[in-house]
């Protein structure tokens, strides 16, 4: 990890510069800059393919870019390893469901702490003092999320029989039990209906403004992050077409070609 650069602008909290990444012929990020402000709810969108999840894998370290560069809070963490990141509180949800199946609602979440345990530290009989001090402490974190998200009447439930709604909002908790300064969700609302999206939109509003966590938001509908993000961005093909504020965003006639052509229900 970098320097700390002298003169950064402390408002800007995550920024990309030229980002390249492909995978043999296929180039998923095509020389992508953005910026994300401390304190912003910001909408990643883009059609099937345009390289959203990519950018997100860039940023978490899951496959480091070939080109150009990340900087968390003026800090270059360009292809630092994913616990790394994690640790610096950079946090991430996955796009399909990546929950311990079989595991409890509560195990789940608390598997979000693993970023603040000692290694071991539940485990070893020596220090079963401070192991229990510890977990108690793990413990009160979990249940204030899963009071905060409305979790209380299925804390005990196996994940696997949840409805997808649920599931998503579990990932979200777990996402929240590692404390994050910047949340990233890949797609938190597909595959749900719209009561159940309506739902989440309300919860991520809410972990933003009475938990100060900054937000980036992935979702390949307009619609959906228009209404609750301060700014946008929009990938198509690994480039970015355009970024502001929604309403300039989706009338920015590279965005409106971009998302003709697609099903009206798409769009
Ligand atoms: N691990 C990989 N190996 C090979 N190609 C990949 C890999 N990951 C992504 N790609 C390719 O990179 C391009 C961008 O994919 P990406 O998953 O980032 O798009 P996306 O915007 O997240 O799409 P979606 O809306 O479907 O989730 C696609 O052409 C995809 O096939
Ligand atoms: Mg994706």
């Amino acid at each position: 990890m970098g320097p700390v650069s002298k003169g950064g602008d402390a408002s800007v909290l995550l920024s990309c510069h030229g980002l390249h990444r492909w995978f043999g012929g296929v180039s998923a990020l095509d020389g992508v800059s953005m910026r994300i402000m401390r304190g912003e709810i910001f909408g990643l969108v883009g059609p099937n393919g345009s390289g959203k999840t990519t950018l997100v894998n860039v940023i978490t370290g899951f496959y480091p870019p070939q080109r150009g560069r990340v900087e968390f809070e003026g800090r270059d963490i360009t292809g630092i390893r994913p616990h790394r990141v994690t640790s610096l509180r950079i946090v991430r949800t996955f796009q399909n469901i990546a929950l311990f199946r079989g595991m409890s609602v509560l195990d789940n979440i608390l598997l979000g702490r693993h970023v603040y345990m000692r290694p071991g530290a539940l485990r070893t009989a020596l220090y079963w003092w401070l192991a229990r001090k510890e977990e108690v402490a793990h413990r009160r974190v979990v249940e204030d999320i899963i009071d905060f998200l409305q979790l209380e009447s299925v804390r005990l439930d196996p994940v696997d029989v949840l409805p997808i709604g649920l599931q998503k909002r579990v990932e979200l908790a777990r996402a929240l039990a590692a404390e994050p300064k910047l949340l990233i969700l890949d797609e938190p609302m597909a595959g749900m209906n719209m009561e159940e999206k309506e739902y989440m939109a309300r919860f991520v509003l809410d972990v933003h403004y009475e938990r100060g966590v900054s937000v980036i938001m992935i979702e390949h509908q307009l619609d959906v992050v228009m209404g609750i993000c301060d700014r946008m961005a929009v990938l198509n093909y690994g480039e970015k077409i355009a970024e502001g504020v929604p309403r300039e965003v989706v009338s920015a006639p590279d965005v409106v070609k971009a998302y003709t052509g697609l099903r009206r229900s798409d769009a």
